[in-house]
């Protein structure tokens, strides 16, 4: 395949950025797009050119390290799926591809695609722990858990931190992202200790990173790779009200 790339190069956070424009000739359709880039930057580097930053790292849909925005769209255009997970098959020959980082204040451009979402980190690290007996393991029937709740749980867990839902919203929230981790430890008993705490105390730290509100667009769930669904944030909301009516 014979591609026209259009790639964001910005050598530094504070430095201007631009869309380049890179011919990408040979392309495999059975390589991924993350190699069809490694096969762009081996050609950069025998010219001597910059390679382009990006981010990576297991390349199979868990660790959500790759955080590129295709055509317009975070990780490109297969529902369900990160880019890492997308294949040059599902371009034509010809095509032109527009690559970009995840756009939000809250995660600002390091090098080209490669942004800092150490926000996530910090509102992780607000929520704090889960109050749980440490020693030799409970017995499986200990702690008796409804199905739908065990499930609903694990749905929520799935979440990979990856920061879609943040480039996709155009308040640049990070609420699908909190919901799924308030849901996912303020559904089940060991989680109860902390709930309300937890809950204020994200949404506090999300707000002073410079995350965005909600607006019920429902873009966040439309290009989540592990279709964490938006009821989540009415959970979530529930779970912040109650916790600051408790006060
Ligand atoms: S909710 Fe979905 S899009 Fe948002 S960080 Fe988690 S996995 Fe990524
Ligand atoms: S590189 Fe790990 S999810 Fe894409």
């Amino acid at each position: 395949m014979k591609l026209n790339l259009k790639i964001w190069r910005q050598p530094g956070p504070t430095a201007r950025g631009r869309l380049v424009d890179y011919p990408a000739n040979d392309i495999s359709p059975d390589i991924s797009f993350l190699e069809m880039l490694d096969v762009v930057n081996e050609g950069l580097v025998k010219k001597g050119e910059d390679a382009i930053a990006f981010d990576s790292d297991c390349r199979e849909g868990i660790c959500g390290m790759c955080s590129l925005v295709v055509n317009g769209i975070p990780h490109g255009p297969d529902r369900g799926t990160t880019v890492c997970q997308l294949h040059m098959r599902r371009f034509k020959d010809g095509d032109t591809i527009t690559i970009e980082p995840w756009r939000a204040r809250a995660f600002p451009v390091v090098k080209d695609l490669v942004v800092d979402r150490s926000a996530f980190d910090r509102i992780i690290a607000a929520g704090g722990y889960v109050s749980i007996n440490v020693g030799g393991a409970p017995d499986g029937n200990a702690i008796p858990i409804p199905k739908d709740v065990a499930e609903a749980a694990m749905y929520s867990a799935a979440c990979i931190a990856c920061g879609a839902c943040v480039a996709a919203c155009k308040n640049a929230s990070a609420h699908l992202f909190m919901s799924a981790k308030i849901s996912h430890l303020g559904l089940l008993p060991q989680g109860q200790q902390e709930r309300f705490r937890r809950v204020v105390a994200m949404i506090n730290q999300a707000d002073s990173e410079g995350f965005g509100s909600c607006s019920n667009e429902g873009e966040c769930e439309a290009v989540c790779p592990k279709e964490i669904p938006i009821s989540n944030i009415a959970r979530m909301t529930r779970e912040y009200v109650k916790a600051t009516m408790r006060r």
